[in-house]
């Protein structure tokens, strides 16, 4: 495995709309454990494949309950709205408050080819929402009903 560099926003690659994948091969399965490498080392909770320059429609998350690796990733029901705080590994200076649907249901092969569907809410939901965003060149920037810079306050 090794950790990708990450784009930061300014980049055309992360405005861009990503390709499905078209079958599991051993560079999809080798660019997974990448993706997962790079999130933890970075301490994020969700990566999708755009930020690290890869224009395919794969996404690795983990909120605390394990690693989810989602591939051709579609939401299928949407209920709800909430407002809570994001931030993003391509954006790494500003944070903000978005308005996201509260639960998701969420369609994706897992690496072995096996079609999933996860019902998700709280963070899980938000970050589903979030990570698929990027699979379509948004930003959460795009969306934030308030956006501030990290030191903002003067505190981390
Ligand atoms: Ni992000």
């Amino acid at each position: 495995m090794s950790k990708l560099k990450i784009l930061v926003a300014g980049d055309p690659v992360l405005r861009q709309k990503a390709q499905e994948v078209e079958r599991m091969d051993k560079k999809t399965l080798r660019l997974l454990d990448d993706m997962a490498e790079t999130m933890y080392a970075a301490n994020g909770v969700g990566l999708a494949a755009p930020q690290i320059g890869v224009l395919k429609r794969i996404v690795v998350i983990d909120v605390g309950e394990g690693l989810i690796e989602l591939i051709n990733p579609v939401i299928t029901y949407r209920e709800g709205s909430a407002v809570g705080p994001e931030g993003c590994l391509s954006v790494p200076d500003y944070e903000g408050e978005v308005e996201r649907a509260e639960i998701v249901h969420c369609e994706y092969y897992d690496r072995k080819g096996r079609k999933i569907l996860i019902k998700a809410d709280g963070l899980l939901a938000v970050c589903i929402q979030h990570e698929l965003d990027h699979l379509d060149g948004v930003l959460f920037i795009d969306k934030a009903k308030v956006l501030m810079p990290k030191d903002f306050d003067g505190e981390q």
